[in-house]
């Protein structure tokens, strides 16, 4: 198949959560199996410096409607792997900027010119390369108008631009919402300005658009996928996802294993197999010792947490439990930032005991290796997690995962006491007891040193590759088309 991948970032070019993850390997995925296939991104600066990108070809230069205005562009080029290329959208004005939605403390006011340029972009390379793709698969909010501006040039200038298009919601909380004077831009009929189009409440809201112009709308887990219908999940917008719901299908994400494996990972001081164990040891020790923390003998866990600070990862949650690292002999490892709220709140809590808990508070990808590997709890607490992929890099890293029993990780962890034969982490639900007791749980089990080896392995021989996860993808457009 021909199939044109549209996202607004990309791993290994530039990332700033699990979009990155998730695009990057489905893409790289779908080309490893054969297909062709084309992935579209804004030339951020930080795209236009990788290696790979250095010998990008200039390829077309773009003139873009942009309400009573055309705006110029360029598209460049390249191709990391066989069946692969990538096309940057560019213009500097709008993507030559040090962070990708914003500068730190808030999102940069123009967003929604910088995407409906990037979306009209898309448009039009596809239409000026004549690409004839067998589907245009975008996804999230900033790739959410795509599908009706293409269909809507397909019918302005009668040009076949794709046969089917799946859009796809990684968070239901990020809908891009804008307001209504905003819409000229889209360069779209007036009608779409209705509350059959693109308006909500007033504003207009890009992900809506996704939502209701699609073939094919999908979640990134089976169990997000029934959330987002009621009213605790979907954010305002389980009203429109109910107009859809014969339409949308969870399709679990993968993760991608030559990045993330303890058998190879370069990160990690010491490699490790499900069969030989004693390289974990080593990351243990390697972790406690890199965030300046007391070293902790076999029975005191070390618990890890990886994530944006920010309410949907249930900070707030460890907060609340904060006389359990206090009070227990355990250590806690933190890598993240984000809310300067929750920011202030995490480093509250690190300074009462700086010798068990550390806190790194940056993005670190070597660290976040360094943290699944080095610990032997590694908690989630999610108040929802679309899919999340944390908890299965826990999983190939023996790093038994505690999660709250929502969207996706309800869907990749088994919890151990509720299975004994099946458990492959623990599972509570969202809210700050229940996480107390998970706690409590976890404790019980690292205490039973052959359970807990059971509860490893298990996770280690789960398959939770985007070889598979790839396959559900190639299974719905087939079926699409
Ligand atoms: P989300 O996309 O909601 O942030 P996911 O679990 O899908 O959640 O993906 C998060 C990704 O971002 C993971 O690959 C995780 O390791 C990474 N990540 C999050 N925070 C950091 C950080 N501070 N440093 C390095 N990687 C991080
Ligand atoms: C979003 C979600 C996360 C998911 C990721 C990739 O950022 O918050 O749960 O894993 O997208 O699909």
């Amino acid at each position: 198949m021909k199939i044109v991948q549209v996202a607004s970032e990309l791993f290994p070019y530039v990332k700033t959560g699990g979009l990155a993850d998730a695009a990057g390997s489905l893409s790289a995925t779908l080309a490893k199996h054969g297909h062709q296939v084309c992935v579209f991104l804004p030339g951020y600066r930080a795209v236009l410096d990788h290696p790979d990108a250095s010998g990008a070809e200039r390829l077309l230069r773009l003139k873009i409607e942009m309400g009573d205005v055309f705006m110029s562009g360029e598209v460049r080029v390249f191709s990391p792997r066989p069946n692969q290329k990538i096309y940057l959208i560019c213009r500097d004005e709008l993507f030559d900027r040090k962070g990708v939605y914003g500068n730190g403390e808030r999102d940069y006011e123009d967003n929604y010119h910088r995407y409906i340029f990037f979306c009209k972009g898309v448009v039009e390379t596809l239409r000026q390369l004549n690409l004839q793709a067998d589907i245009v698969h975008a996804h999230d909010w900033q790739a959410a108008m795509l599908p009706l501006l293409l269909r809507y040039t397909e019918r302005r200038t009668a040009t076949a631009l794709a046969l089917k298009t799946v859009f796809t919601i990684h968070n239901i909380a990020f809908q891009g919402l804008y307001p209504m004077r905003s819409f000229y831009r889209t360069n779209l009929p007036d009608e779409l300005k209705g509350v059959d189009g693109l308006e909500y409440y007033g504003q207009m809201n890009f992900l809506k658009g996704g939502i209701l112009f699609a073939d094919q709308v999908t979640t990134v887990s089976p169990r997000y996928a029934q959330e987002i219908q009621t009213p605790e999940f979907g954010c305002g917008l389980d009203g429109v996802i109910a107009t859809r719901a014969e339409d949308i299908v969870g399709l679990i994400n993968g993760i991608d294993t030559t990045v993330w494996n303890p058998a190879t990972d370069a990160h990690i001081p010491a490699s490790y197999t499900a069969s030989d164990l004693s390289g974990k040891a080593t990351c243990r020790a390697g972790l406690l010792k890199k965030m300046q923390l007391d070293p902790a003998p076999a029975d005191v866990p070390v618990y890890g947490m990886v994530c944006r600070l920010t309410e949907q990862k249930g900070v707030q949650l460890l907060l609340a439990n904060r006389d359990f690292f206090l009070n227990h002999d355990c250590r806690l490892v933190i890598l993240g930032s984000g809310d300067k709220r929750l920011e202030q709140a995490v480093r509250d809590l690190a300074a009462a005991a700086p010798r068990k808990i550390g806190l790194a508070m940056r993005l670190d990808e070597s660290m976040s290796h360094l943290i699944e590997a080095g610990s032997d709890f590694f908690l989630m607490p999610s108040l929802f997690e679309p899919c999340g992929l944390n908890q299965m890099y826990s999983l190939a890293y023996g790093t038994p995962p505690l999660v709250t029993q929502v969207g996706g990780l309800h869907d990749t962890v088994t919890d151990a006491d509720a299975s004994p034969d099946a458990g492959t982490g623990i599972t509570f639900a969202p809210d700050a007891d229940a996480l107390r007791e998970g706690l409590q749980r976890s404790l019980k089990l690292f205490a039973d040193k052959p359970r807990y080896a059971a509860v490893q392995a298990r996770g280690m021989a789960t398959d939770n590759s985007w070889d598979n996860a790839a396959r559900a993808y190639e299974r719905l457009y087939t079926e699409l088309l």
